[in-house]
């Protein structure tokens, strides 16, 4: 970014003696901020407001022709007169400035824009300096801002994880996306950012995984596609313990039958016995006490296949962009940190035996969260037990400030009672430093080969998909220097964009022909758009000095105005998303600065031009090829330089 001393410069030629800077303000990484503190500079004489009161309801606008900052006056609290005579009076009062145009009154708001020309002198090289960084600000996650060696605040983010053996749903992938976003997203506002995948990968059905190896396994495929290979394998076992139960449980009729008529039952009983010690589902729970116990045949063979699969995971997340520091799961939560919140649970009172269970009322805190289990009669934990153990742990191990679980809204309750049984423990310390991020179903998520199993079953189709609208675009097609590649990278933008264009807990429809379409706020759209512009700058070819010495008070056309007022934007609208924690507040803007964009071409031709014009231009261009690769990144999209 810019240095205090160079915005100076540039502030002393616009006509400012110094740099306007409210207190905990970035003018160097946001310069719309510079305007903010302008305003409050100049509003607070007239107003006879604090600056402190003015600073804050200074807020953007949805549409340009709103101007760029507006004050709504009756968020000043002023007693007396009405708002709207107010906004008269401070309307007519507002000095010359070289910064903003004198404001437009609207009943009881203040509409400021900027003056075009200042405004392109301190964006554009702004943009062409930061580059990849800028809109982002490292600063917000400082522990404190104003000095750098307090360190940087830690967040752990959990997401994806899936289940070893177990189909890859669309919660899954909506985790995947929207964890990937968000853990970008607070690293680009200058956290520690600690990226976790905490699998499915323990209880009874792992038992049962590794007998189901030994009856209809193959190391070949095993090692060939071990995601796959331990599915097809689990679902084969689990249709024989299903059917033994079937035939268990019409047996226990039978017997029921047979008492009711007073007749005599041992031997069926004797059956009963056998057929229940026989079945898979008590070889499973033998098998998984032996992994319990550390037995080291039982912990070899199931570690192999946790491992295979998260080396296959892995090459799957990295098409997404998204390495995780910490492969955790269920399986890493130490008997020790659960029996220590077992301890705790029961001297706090917060835990109470139930016909040998051991269990939480949390009813008495909400009557919602209900009464949870966190000890099985068998002594042995479940999920919830192992989240909170889990959280313990991690709070031990890595002191966050804030974990975020990205998980879907049907574990609404689950995390409810995790963080209301931390809070009941008397650990508010963590408790309140968690946050559950939910969100919506994906509503008919099926491939063209039936229902989508896997991650990289539906990146495949979509893939495929993207390469038939290509290739219907028979001119273009032949330029594209490694199609498949093109169509993979294309696709997997046009599931994550349709992933993130709606608010997380809105539900959508799984839409292939729309998603990958070029028209409409879809990711093949985003692309196309980053691609034109990139195309732009190679057949200008200019050298990265000329651009930088472009002169911007060539660009006075009302098209090259609104993409300058729009992409000063975006440093607010990355501020707004932290706020928000949305990924549509991203792309929503995304797409309207890319409409922006287009609708510029015909206006503001760069070959052809006059050759100090061409530079201007260009350098516009650049910058906003700049803010939407920026976005594009910050979301996890992998932006194209051809298509
Ligand atoms: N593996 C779980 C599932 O597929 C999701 C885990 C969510 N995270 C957690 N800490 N409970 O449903």
């Amino acid at each position: 970014v810019p240095t205090l001393d160079e915005l100076a410069l540039t502030l002393k030629d616009i006509g400012l003696s110094e740099v306007p800077q409210a207190p905990n303000t970035y003018p160097n990484f946001n310069p719309v901020d510079i305007y903010r503190s302008h305003l409050t500079d100049l509003l607070a004489p007239i107003t006879g407001v604090e600056p402190k009161i003015i600073y804050p309801v200074l807020q953007w606008t949805q549409t340009l022709d709103m101007g760029d900052i507006v004050l709504p006056v009756p968020a000043l609290r002023l007693k007396g007169k009405k708002p709207d005579t107010l906004a008269q009076e401070f309307g007519t009062k507002f000095p010359e400035s070289p910064l903003v145009e004198k404001p437009l009154v609207k009943g009881t708001y203040l509409q400021f824009f900027f003056k075009p020309q200042p405004l392109a002198r301190l964006i554009l090289p702004s943009i062409l300096k930061a580059g990849p960084s800028f809109g982002f600000n490292p600063k917000l996650g400082l522990r404190d801002p104003s000095d750098s060696s307090q360190g940087k605040k830690r967040i752990i983010v959990e997401f994806s994880s899936p289940n070893i053996a177990k189909p890859f749903h669309a919660g899954h992938l909506r985790s995947t996306i929207i964890g990937g976003f968000l853990a970008n997203l607070y690293e680009a506002a200058g956290w520690d950012v600690i990226r976790m995948n905490y699998l499915g990968d323990w209880g009874k059905q792992y038992g049962v995984l590794a007998l189901g190896f030994e009856r209809f396994g193959s190391e070949e495929e095993l090692l060939r596609n071990p995601i796959g290979h331990l599915y097809d394998v689990y679902v084969k076992i689990s249709a024989i313990a299903h059917e033994e139960n079937e035939k268990i449980k019409a047996k226990k009729e039978e017997i029921k039958a047979l008492q009711a008529n007073n007749e005599i039952i041992t031997e069926q009983e004797v059956e009963l016995q056998r057929m229940v010690d026989e079945s898979t589902d008590e070889a499973a729970r033998g098998y998984f006490k032996r992994m319990v116990d550390g037995d080291k045949d039982a912990v070899d063979i199931w570690k192999r296949f946790r491992d295979l699969s998260i080396e296959r995971y892995k090459q799957t997340y990295a098409r997404l962009n998204i390495q995780y520091d910490v492969y955790s799961g269920e399986s890493q939560v130490s008997d020790e940190s659960m029996e220590a919140a077992a301890t705790t649970m029961a001297e706090k009172g917060v835990s109470e035996d139930s016909e040998g269970a051991v269990i939480v009322d949390l009813t008495k805190i909400n009557k919602k969260l209900g009464k949870a289990v966190v000890k099985k009669k068998d002594g042995t934990s479940l999920y919830l037990t192992r989240d909170i153990g889990a959280a313990f742990e991690r709070y031990d191990k890595y002191k966050f400030d804030k974990m975020i679980y990205v998980v879907a809204s049907q574990q609404d309750l689950h995390l409810a009672q995790l963080f209301a049984i931390e809070g009941a423990m008397g650990r508010k310390d963590v408790a309140e430093k968690c946050q559950h991020i939910n969100f919506g179903m994906v509503l008919g998520m099926s491939t063209r080969k039936g229902t989508a199993k896997f991650l990289d079953d539906i990146l495949r189709d979509v893939g495929d998909k993207m390469h038939e609208v290509m290739r219907s675009n028979e001119e273009k097609y032949k330029q594209v220097e490694d199609p498949d590649r093109t169509a993979d990278t294309l696709g997997i933008s046009a599931v994550m964009v349709q992933d993130m264009k709606g608010k997380r807990i809105n539900n959508y429809e799984f839409d292939m022909d729309r998603m990958c379409s070029f028209e409409g706020d879809t990711g093949p759209y985003l692309q196309y758009a980053h691609a034109r512009l990139c195309s732009i700058t190679r057949k200008a070819n200019l050298s990265q000095e000329e651009i930088e010495s472009a002169d911007s008070s060539l660009l006075t056309e009302k098209h090259a105005v609104d993409l300058i007022r729009s992409l000063s934007q975006w440093p607010d609208v990355f501020i707004n998303t932290v706020k928000t924690q949305e990924p549509t507040t991203v792309l929503t803007y995304l797409f309207k600065m890319t409409h922006s964009v287009s609708s510029s071409y015909d206006h503001l031709q760069v070959v052809g031009s006059e050759p100090e014009l061409k530079k201007a231009r260009l350098a516009l261009y650049t910058c906003a090829r700049q803010v939407l690769n920026n976005g594009m990144r910050l979301l996890g999209l992998n932006p194209v330089e051809r298509m």
